[in-house]
């Protein structure tokens, strides 16, 4: 894959050393862990430094991670090594990668932004990778979290609505959808109330 501006500036920021999200996965997927059992296959998409694709690893789960930073994917390997689980890792560039055809039982995606048609553009992508009944689990932060120092973009077409994932995800079936203010503990980068929008869709 050749390098962008993306990718540079991902590693740049993770090649520091510092954690930037935390090691523990987002409290909105470990909520969810009654829906994994052992054995499902799950992708991690822009899993960064390996926060939730390790703790799905831990979870019985065959995990494939994904993220344009190959540094935040050596972190989440060491994370890996550290937990003691298998994770399986690859560098892609998700505004053009094709996703293995083998599919996938949950996808899982935590603040991750794009500008509108491309967001609309993976999540079409990504959802043919969802197996027949697996589920897409989302996390991202809400429109109203623009000008917030909690977390996220600051472009406000980068930022969700469940509307937007309304639109996204109209083939699904939406066994959770919400938006509003939670307090996130996540690492330096996440602190503080935020808006937020959750998702859980079943194909
Ligand atoms: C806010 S971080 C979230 C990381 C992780 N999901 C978490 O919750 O800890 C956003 C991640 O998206 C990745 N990313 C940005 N653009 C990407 C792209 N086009 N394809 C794949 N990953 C991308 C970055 O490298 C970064 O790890």
């Amino acid at each position: 894959m050749p390098s962008t501006s993306e990718q540079m500036r991902w590693d740049q920021r993770y090649r520091a050393g510092e954690i930037l999200f935390g090691e523990e996965p987002s409290l909105f997927l470990r909520e969810q862990a009654f829906r994994f059992t052992p054995g499902m296959k799950a992708l991690a998409v822009a899993d960064g430094q390996g926060r939730n694709g390790v703790w799905l690893a831990s979870q019985g789960l065959d995990v494939l991670s994904v993220d344009i930073s190959e540094t935040g994917l050596q972190h989440a390997r060491e994370l890996a090594a550290r937990r003691s689980v298998a994770l399986q890792t690859e560098v892609c560039d998700l505004t053009t990668w094709t996703p293995p055809l083998t599919g996938f039982d949950v996808v899982v995606e935590i603040s991750i932004h794009f500008p509108g048609e491309v967001r609309r553009q993976v999540h079409r992508n990504l959802s043919d990778a969802v197996k027949p009944r697996g589920l897409y689990l989302i996390e991202a932060f809400h429109e109203n979290q623009c000008g917030r120092a909690s977390g996220g973009p600051r472009d406000r077409d980068m930022l969700s609505t469940r509307d937007k994932l309304l639109e996204d995800f109209r083939e699904f079936s939406f066994l959770e959808l919400m938006e509003g203010t939670v307090l996130l503990n996540e690492g330096p980068r996440h602190q503080g109330e935020a808006w937020m929008v959750r998702m859980v869709a079943q194909k």
